[in-house]
């Protein structure tokens, strides 16, 4: 039998109970990632993208509903019991959630931070031996080890989105999915928290999921990047392709939005688009991206194309896809 994959995210579907009815916010994904690679998920907010990365870790809030396969090591979280979950958090994979500033705990220092989740999680292991580690953590990230004693309002955004990176590696994870880690961050911050991430994959072989909305900086990172709309992938495909030649219609926009890397722009919703991500509660029907496609035929508003191949080593859900070329 082949080794399971790090992670292989298997027809993921994660449906709110809301007070309007049941929101789809996440409509059958796929998602594979390898050791030493850096997976990419892009896409506008309200796309499913944190829906899809708490999936993952079961941290859906109460109400909200997840089904589908979440293979992590060939294991299916989605059907772990307590104990194991447990387990398998922080040790076998860690989430860094986007701003950091309301992810730590104010009143708690930097160090009590990282110590805790190896307090909790590897027994035998001593408060020194912890704090030590915690130090060495902290170094590793950036941050000086005599932080460890601060309070997370004494450090920098980028300080504290490294703290962040460091307790996700605590319990030495394969796994770290980071969901928009450098959002808030200006831009030569971001640079350096991408390099620190990417330096982490390469030396300790992390399998890395990386969530944004700037395909820019995702092409820049990521070995394979998926585009999400509406709750599905709707592209997927080598980083730097995906990003110079998208051939979804939705992709291409969003490689447009975005056109340099590092863009001061790239803080801002893609421009060039027209309207607005489509309620979850309420799709059109076809293919939810018809209203805004400027390549939209009479078919799209009728079929709902599902991912296909479209290229070696590239799928895409299009009716244009395999029949005939999108229009530039
Ligand atoms: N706790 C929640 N309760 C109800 N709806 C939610 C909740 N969290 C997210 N949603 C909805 O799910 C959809 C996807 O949200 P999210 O996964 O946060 O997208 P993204 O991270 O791409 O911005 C959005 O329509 C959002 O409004
Ligand atoms: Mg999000």
């Amino acid at each position: 039998m082949s080794t399971p994959k790090l992670l292989e995210v298997e027809d993921l579907r994660v449906t709110y109970r809301t007070a309007g009815g049941d929101l789809p916010a996440v409509r059958g994904v796929h998602l594979t990632v390898d050791k030493g690679q850096t997976l990419g998920v892009a896409g506008e907010s309200g796309c499913g993208k944190t829906s899809v990365a708490s999936a993952i870790l079961r941290l859906l809030p109460p109400g909200a509903r997840a089904t589908g396969r979440v293979l992590l090591q060939g294991e299916d979280v989605l059907a772990m019991n307590w104990g194991r979950l447990r387990a398998v958090r922080w040790s076998a994979a860690a989430i860094v959630f986007q701003g950091a500033m309301h992810a730590l705990n104010p009143v708690r220092t930097i160090g009590r931070q990282i110590v805790e989740p190896i307090l909790l999680h590897e027994r035998g292991v001593g408060a020194r031996a912890a704090r030590k580690r915690a130090a060495g953590l902290l170094e590793q990230v950036g941050v000086p080890s005599w932080r460890l004693r601060s309070y997370p309002h004494e450090l920098s955004g980028g300080q504290r989105q490294r703290v962040m990176i460091a307790m996700a590696l605590a319990c030495a994870p394969d796994l770290i999915i980071a969901d928009e880690p450098t959002t808030a961050l200006d831009v030569m911050v971001q640079a350096q928290v991408l390099d620190l991430l990417r330096g982490l994959v390469r030396e300790r072989g992390l399998g890395l999921v990386l969530i944004s909305h700037d395909l820019a900086v995702l092409a820049d990172v990521c070995d394979r990047v998926a585009v999400m709309y509406a709750g599905r992938v709707v592209e997927e495909g080598p980083g730097h392709r995906l990003f110079t030649d998208a051939v979804h219609p939705y992709a291409r926009a969003l490689a447009a939005a975005f056109p340099t890397i590092g863009d001061p722009a790239s803080r801002l919703a893609p421009h060039g688009l027209p309207g607005d991500p489509p309620d979850p509660r309420g799709l059109p029907t076809g293919c939810p991206f018809h209203p805004r496609c400027a390549a939209a035929v009479e078919r799209c508003r009728t079929e709902d194309v599902l991912l296909r191949p479209a290229a070696p080593d590239r799928s895409a859900a299009c009716v244009h896809i395999g029949t005939e070329a999108v229009a530039p």
